[in-house]
């Protein structure tokens, strides 16, 4: 089913403020390279996000923590390549914005720039506003992201369900709103109960997209490798998985592998 706002020709960051005007619901998809990036583009996607999480599921790393900024602009550039429609965000990584806002401006400026995607995305709320205002007054629009932050995991232990307590929740409710005076044009929340969520949601005059985050937000993202079923590891409660690649791939891969061990590859009909 088609909604009207979906005929926007392009995405940006004002299309997704009119979006949550409208109530018309945003969706956000990882991708790290070009041919997903081309796919997500076509199919319609709002925001494609090279979230940090390239750090897990394209290089293997238990932690977002890792990659590096040259790395988040190198897979931004891929994606970037297949850009039509979808806005780009690209996650500004760990140890590249954290101790000061000088530093965070010139790494969302790298990323601009290298890169040509439209936006940034970092992780936090008081701590880290006055870097998002530094980047905002440079021109670079930004996505905030609060609950389960990944990039601290080593701060909090686990990845369980954020905000839980009074205090925590009292907490983001209050850096929802000093990200939005700060300028962010959006905030990602993170794991945190629905109820929350929903609150927050009608506090802000700004879209949230949520990820385990109940229905009540603006638009809602999750990560390619777990929605279309790559990820087999990862099984959390608020993950609907659309396929089960991993499956088919395998089936696909293990009947060429007996197709070049049985000769039944190429046949032919598949040479010159
Ligand atoms: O890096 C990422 O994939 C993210 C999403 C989980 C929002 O930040």
């Amino acid at each position: 089913m088609s909604h009207p706002e979906s005929a926007y020709k392009k995405v940006t960051t004002h299309t997704i403020q009119k979006m949550k005007i409208a109530g018309e619901k945003i969706s956000m998809i990882t991708a790290y390279d070009y041919s997903f990036a081309k796919i997500f583009d076509a199919a319609g996607m709002d925001i494609i996000l090279v979230g940090d999480s390239a750090s897990n599921v394209m290089a293997g790393h238990v932690t977002t923590l890792p990659i590096t900024l040259d790395q988040m602009i190198y897979h931004a550039q891929s994606v970037v390549r297949a850009h039509q429609r979808s806005l780009i965000v690209v996650d500004i990584p760990f140890g590249y914005y954290q101790s000061n806002s000088e530093i965070a401006l010139a790494s969302a400026i790298r990323i601009m720039k290298e890169s040509g995607a439209h936006t940034v995305k970092l992780e936090g709320g008081e701590e880290v506003i006055d870097s998002i205002k530094k980047i905002v007054r440079a021109g670079v629009p930004v996505m905030g992201h609060l609950g389960l932050t990944p990039q601290s995991i080593n701060k909090f232990g686990t990845y369980t369900v954020r905000a839980t307590v009074e205090a925590e929740a009292e907490k983001l409710r209050n850096d929802a709103l000093l990200l939005q005076e700060a300028g962010c044009f959006a905030i990602v929340l993170e794991k945190i109960p629905a109820s929350l969520a929903k609150t927050v949601t009608e506090s802000l005059s700004i879209p949230t997209i949520g990820i385990g985050a109940g229905a009540d937000c603006d638009g809602q993202v999750l990560v390619m490798h777990d929605l279309l079923g790559i990820n087999t590891d990862f099984t959390p409660r608020f993950l609907r998985k659309y396929l089960n690649l991993e499956e088919q791939i395998n089936t696909a891969v293990k009947q060429y592998i007996q197709d070049v061990k049985t000769k039944n590859f190429p046949n032919e009909t598949e040479q010159y």
